[in-house]
């Protein structure tokens, strides 16, 4: 495959970012017609942002996984789609060329047509990092079921939570998985998240560790029994065409993603089939400048956007080879990655600042003889690059040879918005540099107003908004509209709202300087401060609390809370643990706080609203200059708090 909308220049970049926003329709018209569609669109673009409705490629009918997959198979058919490497570096890789993959997806589809999983019907899928996630998720897509992928690392509440929002009566799991020395007991997770629920008919379970699971009769099935049933040509009912795709249109949802936001139950981000195809594909072609037969190495787990998005959409729909690795970057030493690269020669390289900052800190031994040299490009997502650790990762991962793409965007946003093009527009160490054609960045102030002032670097600071849709805005929140529309399109009216604030210079280069909501970054997962507390209160004894990030040299942002306990404390260092069993249950491990902190009270203005600010400079370390507090109830709070930092 060759790419006609490949940008190929700085030259070539300036004119289409120019002519994607002065014909939208066109410019988006020109590169959807490189897709397969069973029906072509009415119209390219229907938009506003005050209900919010967007609508591209309305009238199109199609299937996302005939372009990732039934369109490749006359001529790449035996190049391998996926690549997996085993947790364990001793067990054999997995090879699945797009044949085996389409096969495999059709398979599965199948077997949830059997179990009686319909268009629109929402499958929750829990499991790790193995082959199966993916032809689960593409399966889902196959029969225009919305997939609802739930990262391994959350909790049986979690998973409960998300299950009723979603309203959802199927889960794909599997026994267990492998991350480092761990196993994380999935099925028992689930078994957990459905004590009560009526909702849920069907709980595929597929075998990876081979774990002891509880299998219920009437509701639990294997797997591997019901791919037998398929692949032998049993059970697949008269009238059904094996293989067989759901013509969707293309603003039918093709999946929900549960991320966190500024209140204490996360969203349901909903992304629909049209306008996501075509912006995963055309940034993973733009960004990274992929070549044909490159092997693609994305780190996130397909829990997250990032693996939706660079492990499995984008690059599919390419016809490239994604590389999916089971297991962390540390075990069993913290040569991982460079084994894998060496190993099957990496040519692109796609992981998180908090990944790089944790190696940087093993030196340079874990690099001895591993041969980077087939890295053509690297990658930066999820939070603010340091410049420390760009240089580190310039230099001796990339050998100074490979340009680093640092790409800024979000969960709702689909695909990259803000990035340099590897090797085709200049980067810039912890900027993101351009938008991506067809997006408009705009800095407002705190009442919506343009910033136009620069400061004395010649630089304009404000808080970031997009002014028109791009193909994968998200739609709306799950089951709650006016959520999606206060949440995003209600802060400043007609803009797309991001949460996060950037700087801008004189060669319009964006460089995002983090989130100014009450949302956190921890090693590149966003976490609610409010949702935080919601689970630390839940603890027996915890009257109140507040949750502030602060500076973490490897995971970004830390979590620090302050609570106020009235219980009785036998050690409060066992009262500590005590909270961090909770939040694990009640969220996941990854929501633990970093530092707990016991206060008497918080800095609360007589309106009764605690002062984030000042707790916020007092876990930055920030103490002497905390500004302003003569507006609280009771200031004397603010010196026993500072005494007590930890
Ligand atoms: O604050 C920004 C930060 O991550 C947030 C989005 O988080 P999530 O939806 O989990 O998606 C992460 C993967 C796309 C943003 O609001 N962020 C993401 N990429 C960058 C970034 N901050 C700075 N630079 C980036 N490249």
């Amino acid at each position: 495959m060759s790419f006609s909308y490949q940008i190929k220049s700085y030259n070539e970049y300036k004119e289409a970012y120019k002519k994607s926003v002065e014909d939208p329709e066109g410019f988006w018209a020109d590169v959807a017609q490189n897709f397969y569609w069973r029906r072509k669109w009415d119209t390219v673009l229907k938009w506003n942002f005050k209900e919010p409705r967007v609508e591209w490629f309305a009238g199109g009918k199609l299937n996302i996984t005939e372009n990732c997959l039934d369109r490749h198979l006359e001529k790449l058919g035996d190049k391998p789609a996926i690549i997996w490497e085993s947790n364990d570096p001793e067990e054999k890789p997995r090879v699945i060329t797009y044949t085996r993959l389409h096969k495999r997806v059709c398979q599965f589809a199948q077997v949830l047509r059997n179990n009686g999983v319909k268009k629109g019907d929402r499958v929750c899928i829990y499991m790790g990092m193995i082959p199966e996630l993916a032809y689960a998720v593409l399966a889902c897509a196959r029969i225009g079921a919305i997939h609802s992928v739930i990262f391994g690392g959350f909790s049986a509440q979690s998973i409960a939570d998300r299950l009723e929002d979603a309203q959802a009566e199927f889960i794909i799991t599997c026994d267990g998985a492998h991350r480092g020395a761990k196993e994380i007991p999935l099925k028992s997770v689930i078994d957990d998240a459905l004590i009560g629920n009526k909702v849920v008919k069907r709980v595929i379970v597929y075998t990876r560790t081979r774990t002891p699971v509880s299998m219920l009769k009437g509701r639990d099935v294997w797997w591997e029994d019901e791919m037998r049933i398929v692949s032998e040509g049993l059970d697949v009912p008269q009238g059904i065409n094996f293989g067989e795709v759901e013509i969707m249109d293309a603003e039918d949802p093709l999946f929900i993603l549960y991320t966190s936001g500024s209140t204490g139950k996360p969203k349901g981000v909903v992304h629909t089939s049209g306008g996501y195809m075509v912006w995963t594909n055309y940034t993973f072609i733009n960004v990274f400048q992929y070549q044909p037969g490159q092997i693609h190495f994305c780190t996130a787990d397909i829990g997250w956007i990032t693996g939706h998005s660079y492990i499995l959409y984008g690059p599919l729909s390419a016809g490239a080879t994604s590389l999916m690795f089971e297991g962390i970057p540390t075990w069993p030493d913290a040569g991982r990655f460079w084994d894998i690269i060496d190993k099957y020669k990496v040519n692109i390289l796609y992981t998180a600042p908090t990944a790089i900052r944790s190696l940087m800190g093993f030196g340079l031994d874990p690099l001895k003889g591993k041969d980077l040299s087939s890295l053509k490009v690297l990658g930066t997502v999820g939070e603010p690059i340091n410049e420390e650790a760009w240089h580190w990762y310039d230099e001796h991962i990339g050998k100074k040879k490979c340009p680093i793409v640092d790409t800024w965007w979000q969960t709702e946003t689909g695909g990259t918005l803000i990035s340099n093009l590897a090797g085709i527009t200049p980067a810039k160490p912890s900027w993101a540099t351009l938008p991506m054609p067809g997006v408009q960045p705009i800095l407002v102030d705190e009442s919506g107003k343009e910033v136009t002032e620069k400061d004395d670097q010649g630089m304009l600071k404000g808080n970031l908004c997009i002014k028109a849709p791009w193909p994968s805005i998200l739609r709306t929140t799950y089951g709650d509209h006016e959520r999606c529309r206060t949440n995003y399109f209600a802060t400043y009216p007609d803009l797309y709202f991001t949460g996060d604030g950037a700087l801008k210079n004189e060669e319009g280069f964006y460089r995002i300087t983090g989130r100014v909501d009450d949302v956190l970054n921890v090693s590149g997962h966003r976490i609610g401060t409010a949702e935080v507390e919601n689970a630390i209160n839940m603890h027996a004894g915890v009257v109140e609390s507040a949750v502030v990030g602060y500076p973490h040299d490897i995971k970004g942002q830390g979590i620090y809370a302050y609570v106020i306990f009235s219980g009785r404390h036998v050690d409060p260092e066992l009262t500590k643990k005590d909270i961090l069993a909770t939040v694990t249950r009640i969220i996941g491990a990854i929501a633990k706080p970093d530092k707990i902190q016991f206060v008497s009270g918080l800095p609360k203005t007589r309106s009764g609203k605690i002062m984030r600010r000042i707790l916020r400079k007092i876990a930055e370390g920030e103490i002497s200059n905390l500004g302003d507090i003569s507006t609280l109830l009771d200031p004397g709070v603010v010196d026993e708090i500072k005494n007590g930092k930890i």
